[in-house]
């Protein structure tokens, strides 16, 4: 098996090719942005609309809203699942209001319409009062792509989309040896949160800002970005960002101590922390091989089919435009922000942790401390009222000053590091997908 998966690294890919594009401030709060990346791009690219386990029986659905729109997606008779616009068809009322629910049919809260699980209209007030003659059994809710992929329901609004596989071009083989299918969601936090989208976006797709923001993760995140690997799939959008775990960073004053939580990692795989003062580097490669070695017996099965670097390193994945994946060899994060239904200087921030089936689970340890292994209920939190997760409140400190500050006359377009490279590739697909070049 090929370490980092070198197959899907090349030089062009590491190092895109980009034209220098001035990243203007106007994206982060102009409406002529917001209703161009609605059209050119929310409405083109597969959106997750939940988690596949929530559908248990025909007629149980989830709903998704994203932007001004929002997605119900039904369990048919034979279990596959079908999307469709949450919007009654009659004079365009919202048919449900909560993020699931079942029953053999949908019925509008307006006058009363009814759909099956197919979308179907099977009941209408008056039916036969209409030109053309009843339309039960004919009409139908306007049906959308849906597809089902590591665990989760996903939608697509483009009418020619591609397939979710295509779609996800190599991550769909990357992602495959963490074997998402069957896991669950620990953690599901929601926020609205005083920034664009893109913001948040910026902030994922590079890894400058960790010894700023997040200094305490330099005892066990290598974060020197000559050891990290940076990639863009220039076929999709896509891109990745791989840091090593387990590995104090170089940055540190003494980088070969121990310092914790490195000596509970070892810990944890039966190695000895003295064994590894003044020479921690090493641990990233013995935790390595005890995990190969302990795997199996510790309710580890996927392990076999993740590379060394997946076992230790952190394989931070971004599809494009807004979703971020996070993963670790136990569970990864979800990180999304969708636009806001209105106001392009507020979004949405999804922060989900998803965790693999291990024999005598029963609590487990998320962004959010110790919960219950067991699927979450959604929470919306009230912005700086509550945590949205350690880590994560440290990156959305930042936000509501760059909001502000990217309004200034004084702000140019940006000045970025080379590292900072996927930053400026996702904006110049966004340029040329909303083909607005100013
Ligand atoms: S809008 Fe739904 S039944 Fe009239
Ligand atoms: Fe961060």
């Amino acid at each position: 098996m090929t370490d980092l998966h070198a197959q899907y690294i090349s030089e062009e890919t590491v190092v895109p090719t980009v034209r220098g594009d001035a990243i203007t401030g106007e994206r982060y709060y102009s409406k002529k942005w917001m209703d161009a990346e609605w059209e050119n791009v929310f409405t083109k690219v597969w959106h997750i609309g939940g988690m596949l386990y929530d559908l248990e029986e025909p007629g149980d659905w989830i709903s998704h809203n994203i932007g001004p729109d929002s997605v119900l997606m039904i369990m048919q008779d034979d279990r596959s699942v079908k999307a469709f616009y949450n919007a009654c068809i009659h004079r365009g009322n919202r048919l449900v209001w909560s993020d699931m629910g079942g029953g053999e049919r949908i019925t509008c809260s307006y006058h009363a319409w009814q759909f099956g699980k197919d979308g179907t209209l099977l009941h209408a007030q008056d039916a036969e009062n209409f030109d053309g003659g009843n339309p039960c059994g004919k009409a139908k809710l306007t049906e959308i792509s849906c597809d089902i992929w590591g665990g989760f329901v996903w939608f697509n609004m483009d009418e020619d989309t591609k397939s979710l596989r295509e779609w996800l071009g190599p991550l769909d083989e990357i992602l495959s040896s963490y074997q998402m299918d069957g896991m669950v969601r620990v953690l599901n936090v929601s926020s609205v949160v005083p920034c664009n989208w893109k913001i948040i976006r910026d902030n994922f797709n590079e890894s400058y800002h960790l010894p700023t923001l997040h200094p305490e993760l330099a005892t066990f995140i290598d974060d020197d970005y000559k050891d990290s690997v940076f990639q863009t799939f220039n076929d999709c959008g896509h891109n990745r960002m791989i840091m090593k775990g387990c590995q104090p960073s170089m940055r540190l004053d003494i980088p070969n101590s121990m310092q914790a939580p490195l000596d509970d990692m070892l810990k944890n795989w039966n190695l000895n922390p003295a064994d590894f003062e003044g020479r921690s580097r090493e641990a990233r490669v013995a935790i390595q091989k005890a995990m190969r070695e302990q795997g199996a017996e510790r309710g580890y099965p996927a392990f076999d089919t993740m590379t060394d670097s997946q076992l230790t390193d952190y394989h931070h994945c971004t599809l494009w435009p807004n979703i971020s994946f996070t993963m670790s060899s136990d569970g990864f994060q979800v990180l999304r922000s969708e636009p806001h239904p209105k106001d392009p200087e507020q979004c949405i921030f999804d922060h989900w942790f998803i965790m693999p089936k291990v024999e005598g689970r029963t609590e487990v340890e998320t962004p959010l401390g110790v919960v219950d292994f067991a699927p979450a209920d959604k929470e919306t939190i009230i912005y700086g009222e509550k945590s949205l997760g350690y880590v994560a409140d440290q990156d959305m400190s930042v936000v509501t000053g760059q909001q502000i500050g990217l309004h200034s006359r004084g702000y140019k377009g940006g000045m970025l590091t080379k590292q900072e490279r996927r930053v400026q590739y996702f904006h110049e697909l966004l340029n040329d997908a909303c083909d607005i070049h100013d």
